[in-house]
């Protein structure tokens, strides 16, 4: 009995050292070297890699070459076409320089090339990006190697290739890849995980290999369960790469195989870069990009992204930076002074630790005399938060720190905003952490803001009115603070600079960036990713047939009769609007059928239901809309001060109404609606209805 006991435990054991998963360098260790290249697979298997990833295609000329995209033209700056192009054309272009000088003259290896190089025990996983048609010569290839069968992995995005390639040879280890999105309209993940299952069993895959997005536990339980493995890739930030261990993937596709191999189990150094790292590119060009890599690996892609932007960023100095987490990158600073030396430094979801790392490239770079600082939400909306007393004493590192970077400045220092309903089990956390934060502020002689008087209702929770998800402000929110930190007259100016985005990010309204046909000329073309356009019956095609991906409305009277995924008849009672990007989700989300639509040459705004049939809830955001219209108005073409200033007054009216009454009275609307038509004329009139 004891035997058998003894027997479970060192199975349990064995099955718990068994879940390591595999690091697989993706496309090489490619963030150190050009990817899909000789260097780049050479240091990831110096750097630890238990195994390389490499994409590859079958050329004209019949050959198998490692290159990612479908053309050139990226990596070498020359465009071909690879499977239209021979080998030896292929051969003649340099891969390496558009990386780095140092990599000049490398080429693109061939598949035997890049087999030629894999060590013992160790794994190529092969990624397929041309059709079947490249099996009988992968297979050859295979076999004229050195390759022991467990050292070789298939993977590939195309379902007929692995049916095929298991059809040839079953032993084969083939996964099929998978990237998991939300389904726009229902919310539903795509491929759903029972399509997937059913794709694994009808093409004989051994198991799947996904992006890292929507993954969870359970999902990768329900895959095991039906014998299939999981895999994913591509991850770079070592809390992701932590928690898919934890959940089993057998094998982790990485840029980074050196970091995630050594700091997998144990934390990076704090902040200077490991004495130990080796020094694989010349200090000038590593120094600046292991930073990123360390605060990639340690931070995630978003705060390594953002440091990239501050990095570069040419600051002026003696002005105002804000420096924070989630609320201050959202803060809607550039839309709100026309000042170029208001620098918003916040990165979303970080953490007081993290903004004392970037204190050098924020506020020393950006010598700035004045600075606003806002952190510590995060370390309490975590998971298993640290203890207040250890919060505390990072805030106190961070404040120091901070002082001796901006010993001239001005420092404010926002207390942690408080919590939503959803949030409010935190607030007393909140609390505790302002009542240190205070103390440590005043003590190093800042100036200290409490920013509840401005956002807490009676319940000590965050107005819902000024939040979206509890712990975020929305656009009203971004106007109580402003008014709480300026003058008067300083405030006034800034939402007036600010009207059309409140517009645009209130959903009601979107920044119209062409109308078809344009004034003058033909259609210019080189639509951006989030534009919206407007198509008007006299446009010269009878379609929006120049529109391949986005989403439009058919407009008729303009009332909006149904939205389609692309190529609208433009009819000749109404018109098309059509936007890619943000805009398309925008058409998506307010273009409803039945939905009432204005549009002017700069923006495009709804109005859902007529004003007497909406209630009073809805009334009051009408009521803000038109109040912004007319702010926007001002901004286009002025106004003097006492129309200004009765615009201004109307707000207060609204700011109020939302902050004192529980039950939103009608009479108090009906004061509002009457002043804003009255002033309509003085002010300008709200976005023309074409149709
Ligand atoms: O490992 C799979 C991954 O490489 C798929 O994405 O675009 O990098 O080839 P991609
Ligand atoms: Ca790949």
């Amino acid at each position: 009995m004891k035997l058998k006991a003894a027997f479970i435990v060192f199975l349990l054991i064995a099955v718990h050292l068994a879940a390591d998963p595999l690091i697989v360098a993706h496309r090489g260790a490619s963030d150190y070297a050009p990817e899909n290249t000789i260097p780049a697979f050479k240091l990831a298997w110096e750097h630890g890699a238990d195994a390389i990833e490499g994409d590859f295609y079958l050329t004209k000329d019949g050959k198998i070459v490692c290159i990612h995209d479908e053309n050139t033209k990226r990596v070498s700056g020359i465009n071909k076409n690879v499977k239209t192009s021979t080998s030896e054309e292929l051969r003649n272009l340099d891969v390496g320089a558009w990386f780095d000088e140092k990599f000049k003259g490398t080429t693109i290896p061939t598949l035997s090339e890049v087999i030629s190089i894999v060590p013992k025990g160790k794994k190529i996983y092969i990624e397929i990006k041309s059709g079947a048609e490249i099996l009988p010569e992968l297979f050859e290839e295979l076999q004229r190697s050195k390759l022991e069968p467990d050292q070789i992995v298939v993977i590939s995005f195309d379902e007929e290739v692995i049916r095929e390639l298991k059809k040839l040879d079953s032993k084969v280890m083939a996964y099929w890849l998978v990237y998991f999105q939300k389904d726009k309209s229902t919310g539903d993940m795509k491929p759903s995980l029972s399509q997937v299952l059913e794709t694994l069993k009808t093409i004989h895959a051994n198991g799947v290999s996904s992006g890292y997005n929507l993954v969870d536990e359970n999902i990768i339980r329900e895959i095991e369960n039906e014998n299939f493995e999981y895999h994913v890739w591509t991850v770079d930030h070592l809390e992701t790469a932590r928690k898919f261990k934890r959940w089993g993937a057998k094998s982790i596709t990485t840029n980074l195989p050196y970091h995630m191999k050594k700091y997998m189990d144990k934390p990076m150094p704090p902040q200077d870069l490991d004495p130990d790292e080796p020094a694989y590119l010349p200090c000038s060009l590593m120094c600046e990009r292991n930073r990123l890599i360390d605060a990639k690996v340690r931070r995630g892609p978003h705060y390594s992204d953002r440091m990239k932007l501050f990095m570069g960023s040419d600051y002026e100095k003696d002005g105002i930076v804000f420096i924070g987490d989630t609320l201050i990158e959202q803060f809607p600073i550039s839309e709100f002074f026309n000042r170029k030396n208001v620098i918003n430094c916040g990165v979303k979801e970080d953490r007081i630790q993290g903004i004392t790392e970037r204190l050098d490239v924020c506020i020393k770079a950006a010598m700035p005399n004045k600075v606003y600082l806002m952190a510590g939400m995060n370390d309490l909306l975590k998971d298993n938060p640290e203890s207040i007393e250890k919060l505390g004493n990072h805030y106190e590192k961070l404040i120091r720190d901070l002082n001796n970077a901006a010993p001239e400045a001005e420092i404010t220092v926002f207390s942690v905003l408080p919590m939503g309903e959803t949030y409010a089990d935190k607030n007393p956390l909140v609390h505790k952490l302002n009542h240190i934060i205070k103390l440590i502020v005043k003590d190093q002689g800042l100036e200290y803001f409490d920013l509840h008087p401005y956002f807490a209702d009676e319940n000590n929770r965050l107005f819902s009115h000024l939040t979206t998800q509890g712990f975020d402000l929305n656009p009203d929110g971004y106007l109580v603070w402003l008014k709480a930190i300026l003058a008067e007259q300083e405030f006034r100016e800034a939402v007036i600079n600010y009207s059309k985005s409140w517009l645009s990010k209130y959903g009601g309204s979107f920044p119209v960036a062409k109308i078809d046909p344009p004034s003058s000329g033909t259609y210019p073309g080189n639509r951006g990713p989030n534009e919206l356009v407007i198509y008007t019956p006299s446009y010269e095609m009878p379609s929006t047939n120049t529109n391949k991906w986005g989403t439009e409305a058919v407009l008729k009277n303009g009332v909006v009769e149904k939205q389609t995924l692309h190529n609208s008849p433009i009819p000749t009672d109404g018109f098309v609007v059509s936007g890619h990007g943000k805009a398309a989700d925008w058409i998506e989300q307010y273009l409803k059928p039945g939905t009432l639509v204005d549009y002017d040459q700069n923006i495009i705004t709804t109005r859902d239901i007529p004003e007497s049939e909406m209630t009073p809830e809805q009334r009051l955001i009408f009521l803000k809309k038109s109040l912004f219209r007319k702010f926007n108005s001002i901004k286009k073409s002025g106004a003097d001060e006492t129309t200004k200033h009765n615009a201004f007054v109307i707000l207060e009216k609204i700011q109020r109404i939302q902050v004192e009454e529980k039950s939103i009275r009608k009479n108090d609307l009906d004061e509002i609606s009457r002043e804003l038509k009255e002033r309509k004329k003085k002010i300008g009139n709200s976005a023309p209805v074409k149709n």
